[in-house]
């Protein structure tokens, strides 16, 4: 071989052929070693290679590769993955856990779409695979882009992974030029043991279940290491199409089967509640025996048509639902109970139990909700567990459903030591000293520092900075404590002066422990990147008690600008009032949410805090992206008298969904009214304002096509 000629000996294309070799012999060692944890030479013979790699360049200096190994330190530095937004959406199921839950799907589809109890509906049923969802783009039957679902609206480029899998089809052929298949990515019980010998072997990572081996295999930087893991792909829905699939999801289904991909053979047509749930019961029988995890069954609207009018809640869809199975349970002790401030300075009592497996997982601790649940009553003073109380030293029943965080069933008494005592539920935060209060008809506890309580201030970064949030890269939990605990950052506004407050920021940072010039220039470039944000991002962002990302969605939409929110955040302090009924007639905002935005905003200090932050950025107005060109966006719409072609509901969605604002009564800002047969006093009223009056034809003409 050519390493034994000595270097002068070479030859030109002996020398070429031999950095060839080296260079891929060099990274697949440096993958190995780094990203595998999983050394295959010893540190010699490394040095070796990398030694006469080296003798060879400075030999032949023109024959150096573009990827030399001379220029590499580590493995490929973790750049991330590049983002991919979603052209449709990928959303998540709402569950059902009993029987009647089921009962109640079927009757809420048939009241929405106006179906009699006894009209044909039919569903189809399928395992729910405990995998990670991943949507396969393809352009004129070619694989073109996989992404992992992220938020629903963006999530990662994992494309050069996905086409190391084998049963992901990387050409299809008959499909239409455009076409997004949706799945499950998972591993089997065999192959996920098997990998995990090999890794014990290598003394490398151990995975706790075959779902997070499946996700830590393909979110891999290095393809190549996808490749190495035995991933399988289940074929059950689709995004963006240019052509429909077919009738029904039965026939989308076999049209995925004929184009090459797998779909689940344990999936049936259903035509009543009655054969869903026997579907559900047969499906549970053979769990065990399936070779991989499902933690549940999908029931879906069979007929297109009907899942096209039933369209979507927030984040999931009206036509589906996973029914799922019971929980996991297992016995252990509980060592402790530690007490955690959460970003709106609530009391978390959680369980430290002695380390059980659970389902396969090995479970060290649960929550213990609130102080109540501990004693044995729920928030209505009802007994639960028949009222036994929890107590360090327990014998405790944990159980897990599916990703809920596991929790406490039950305790058993004939094994709780004689000298336990029950817990004594703090009433001053263990964290900052100030008292903790728990409000009249408030089942948690809450500490009233507010800002100056250490953990609520590092709290509220987190959530800040967090992906739904700011999402500033390099600026993740565990950096935001860091600089919190220096003194660096105590709240939002800061982040963003971080950079001045330091002169050159960069010169600062960089001396610190694990960040360096480039990381450091990086974080604050991606700082600046950040000053632009979305009305909605900033919204969710603030951490407000109650108010979660759709509903931050909603809000932002409603109000288009920061100024005209926060105008309506002061107004609205006056109960009652048009601001306050304006605030509540959001979708998805009650009296609750309502309530915690406004006082957040009347609190002073806090109310300067945002003031702080907002001084800082660039906020982007809230727009309906797509409803553009819709002939009913903006307007204000109401429906009165009777529909016939669809139900009130249906037709409220329908109309939101292109942008109009759904109101109850007419008044002078009503755009139009749809008047249908029986139409009163609200078509009187109409008719004397000159508002556009049509019936349900001309509406459904209106809007045919948007
Ligand atoms: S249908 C519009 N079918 O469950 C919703 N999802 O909890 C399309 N999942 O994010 C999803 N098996 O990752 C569907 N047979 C199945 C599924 C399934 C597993 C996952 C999927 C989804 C999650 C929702």
């Amino acid at each position: 071989m050519a390493e034994h000629i000595a270097v002068q000996d070479l030859s030109k294309d002996q020398a070429a052929e031999e950095l060839r070799r080296l260079s891929g012999l060099l990274a697949q060692a440096n993958r190995q070693y780094y990203a595998e944890d999983a050394p295959q030479i010893s540190d010699a013979e490394y040095d070796c290679l990398k030694r006469r790699n080296t003798e060879i360049e400075t030999r032949f200096p023109s024959l150096k590769r573009a990827d030399s190994p001379t220029e590499q330190i580590g493995a490929t530095p973790s750049e991330g993955f590049s983002k991919v937004r979603h052209e449709v959406p990928m959303l998540s199921l709402g569950n059902a856990f009993e029987d009647e839950d089921v009962v109640e799907f079927d009757g809420r589809i048939r009241k929405y779409l106006g179906l009699p109890s006894d009209a044909d509906l039919d569903f189809t049923a399928e395992p729910k695979i405990d995998g990670l969802s991943l949507s396969l783009r393809y352009e004129n039957g070619l694989l073109v882009q996989a992404a992992t679902r992220g938020d629903g609206a963006v999530g990662e480029n994992v494309t050069a992974n996905a086409r190391t899998i084998q049963t992901i089809p990387k050409k299809l052929d008959s499909a239409p030029d455009v076409i997004e298949i949706r799945g499950e990515v998972y591993m089997s019980h065999d192959d996920f043991d098997a990998l995990n010998a090999r890794q014990g072997e290598r003394g490398g990572k151990l995975f706790a279940n075959p779902r997070n081996a499946a996700a830590g295999s393909l979110r891999q930087l290095d393809a190549e290491i996808t490749r190495s893991r035995p991933l399988k792909f289940f074929a059950y829905a689709w995004g963006a199409l240019s052509e429909p699939l077919g009738q029904t999801q039965s026939e989308a289904i076999k049209r995925m089967e004929n184009m090459g991909f797998c779909t689940n053979p344990l999936t049936e047509l259903c035509s009543s509640v009655a054969e869903m749930i026997d579907q559900y019961r047969k499906i549970e029988a053979q769990r065990a025996t399936l070779g991989y995890d499902i933690d549940g069954v999908v029931y879906k609207v069979n007929d297109l048509a009907l899942q096209e009018r039933l369209g979507f809640r927030s984040t999931t869809p009206r036509w589906a639902i996973a029914h799922k199975f019971p929980a996991e349970l297992a016995w252990t002790t509980l060592e402790d109970i530690t007490i955690q401030v959460g970003r709106t300075g609530a009391l978390s009592p959680v369980a430290r139990l002695k380390p059980v497996t659970v389902g396969g997982v090995v479970v060290s601790n649960a929550t213990l909700h609130n102080e109540d649940y501990i004693k044995g009553v729920d928030s209505k003073g009802n007994q639960i567990r028949d009222g036994k109380d929890i107590r360090v030293g327990d014998w405790v029943q944990v159980y897990r459903a599916g990703d809920v965080i596991p929790k406490i069933a039950d305790v058993d008494l004939s094994r709780r030591p004689s000298d336990s005592v029950p817990f004594d539920f703090p009433t001053i935060c263990p964290e900052c000293g100030s008292d903790a209060i728990r409000e009249e008809g408030d089942a948690v506890r809450r500490c009233m520092g507010g800002l100056v309580c250490p953990a609520q201030a590092v709290e509220k970064l987190k959530h800040f900075v967090s992906r739904a949030a700011f999402d500033i890269d390099g600026l993740g939990a565990k950096q935001v404590e860091q600089f919190y605990t220096d003194g660096w950052i105590a709240e939002p506004a800061d982040i963003f002066t971080l950079q001045a407050r330091y002169g050159s920021g960069v010169q600062q940072l960089k001396n610190r422990e694990g960040w360096g010039e480039k990381s450091a220039t990086k974080l604050f470039q991606a700082i600046d990147d950040k000053r632009t944000i979305p009305l909605a991002r900033l919204i969710f962002a603030l951490g407000i008690r109650h108010v979660g990302e759709a509903a931050s969605n909603l809000i932002a939409l409603h109000y288009g600008t920061w100024s005209a929110f926060i105008t309506a955040m002061e107004n609205a302090r006056e109960a009652s009032g048009p601001a306050w009924d304006d605030l509540i007639s959001v979708d998805g905002v009650g009296q609750v949410m309502a309530q915690s935005l406004v006082s957040t905003f009347a609190q002073e200090a806090e109310r300067a805090s945002i003031d702080r932050l907002v001084a800082e950025l660039s906020i982007q107005d809230a727009t309906r992206p797509d409803t553009q060109g819709s002939p009913v966006d903006g307007k204000t719409v109401v429906f009165t008298g009777t529909l016939e072609k669809m139900t009130r509901a249906e037709a409220k969605a329908r109309a939101e969904r292109l942008g109009a604002k759904v109101s109850g009564s007419v008044s002078a800002k009503t755009d139009i009214l749809v008047a249908g047969p029986g139409a009163g006093s609200k078509a009187k009223k109409a008719a004397e304002l000159g508002i556009e009056i049509l019936d349900e034809d001309a509406w459904l003409d209106l809007i045919a096509g948007a």
